[in-house]
């Protein structure tokens, strides 16, 4: 679809709560627009709703389904568009330029360059309408830097997946473009290069595996992690800077260097007054020890990633409870319990079961170990 004339238009709003399988059963009211490209806009506009409102106008256009999918949401993007400043923005990687039109906010000069003409045709139109202004680049990125002569302050990707095949190690080898073939091209034209990842990859294989890394942020929304973002820096820096970010959630973030977790070691008591759990995003940087070590509370098994304190320290990056140990025999049956299960032989699922309970409620219980055993605990 090239442009959405007034009718289609105020068709796709008429048509927005309307059942999209019998809809494309049915004949399309215009000559040169197909039922097919309708319900791709409805289905555009029910994406956009959640992921980026922003493009909620009259005369935007949405791209396939799986392009839809690829692009980020504008909640991370607005976070990164906050710390990356500069004159000349590229993004390697357009897709559906949800990245780029918050990222390039703060530069003066923005290029796009996507492989998929019609994807990046799409991304010219809507930007025209939001009047944003971009050169727009229709090749593969490798035989765009071999042409390119020019140097940019930031060089930003947020690479593919090749496959969807689940339970697999997560390689950068597996994404298109494949970072490491590229890196030192990338370096050689930019002053930083931010690349977008999946909370999948594992950070020491990162560090092992790139050049120059100078920053890891760890990003979460609600506490569910949503990305790694990894800053290369043309000039080598001696240490790598880490932030734990939870947006939405009015937490503290959290800062380390990569390396910190190695010189930590962690003290183990059983559970006290108060108990600790982190925040996913420290959790994803393994920095168990260093949790221990930083906020000066002890953990109760190696494995459980659980801290505790006689102590309240309110700027702790996580959720803080105040609990009591109880024997399985003070469960009631249904009660009401929010239930955590943390390096305990049962889930939640099998949890509620066992005692009868029901999900929600205030009150909480964790099943999980401490170097004495199995433990049961209740909020007070
Ligand atoms: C995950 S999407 C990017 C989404 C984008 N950040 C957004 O917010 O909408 C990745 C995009 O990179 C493009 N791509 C992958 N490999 C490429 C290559 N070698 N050259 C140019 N574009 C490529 C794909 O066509 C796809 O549209």
């Amino acid at each position: 679809m090239k442009s959405v004339g007034d009718k289609v238009q105020q068709f796709i709003n008429a048509n927005l709560n309307t059942d999209l399988h019998s809809l494309l059963l049915k004949k399309s009211p215009f000559p040169d627009v197909s039922m097919q490209e309708i319900v791709q806009q409805i289905k555009g506009k029910h994406v956009a709703q959640k992921k980026f409102p922003f493009l909620l106008k009259d005369g935007i256009i949405f791209p396939p389904q799986l392009n839809l999918e690829q692009s980020s949401s504008d909640k991370t993007a607005v976070y990164k568009s906050k710390i990356l400043e500069g004159k000349k923005f590229i993004d390697l990687t357009s897709g559906f330029g949800i990245d780029a039109y918050y990222l390039s906010e703060n530069f003066d000069d923005i290029t796009l360059v996507e492989q998929n003409p019609e994807l990046l045709q799409t991304v010219e139109h809507n930007w025209t309408v939001l009047g944003k202004k971009a050169k727009f680049i229709n090749q593969k990125l490798e035989s765009f830097l071999s042409e390119n002569t020019e140097d940019f302050d930031v060089v930003y990707l947020d690479p593919a997946r090749r496959d969807h095949q689940k339970n697999k190690v997560f390689l950068l080898e597996d994404l298109s473009p494949n970072i490491l073939e590229i890196q030192e091209k990338l370096l050689s034209v930019s002053q930083q290069v931010v690349i977008k990842l999946s909370p999948l990859i594992d950070l020491k294989y990162l560090v092992s595996v790139l050049k120059n890394i100078s920053r890891i942020d760890i990003i979460a929304l609600k506490n569910d992690v949503k990305e790694i973002v990894v800053f290369l820096s043309k000039e080598n820096s001696e240490s790598i800077q880490c932030h734990c970010i939870n947006l939405e959630s009015g937490e503290s973030d959290f800062q380390f260097q990569f390396g910190d977790e190695e010189n930590a070691s962690a003290e183990y008591a059983g559970p006290e007054k108060f108990i600790y759990i982190p925040n996913n995003t420290l959790l994803k940087a393994g920095i168990f020890n260093l949790i221990s070590e930083k906020f000066n509370l002890k953990k109760l098994h190696p494995n459980s990633h659980i801290y505790t304190s006689n102590i309240r320290i309110d700027s702790f990056p996580g959720r803080i409870f105040e609990m009591e140990v109880i024997d399985g025999k003070q469960i009631k049956k249904k009660g009401q319990f929010n239930i955590i299960s943390k390096n305990y032989p049962l889930k939640p699922e099998e949890i509620k079961k066992k005692y009868g309970l029901k999900d929600g409620g205030n009150d909480y219980l964790i099943f999980t170990q401490s170097k004495k055993g199995k433990l049961i605990l209740k909020s007070v």
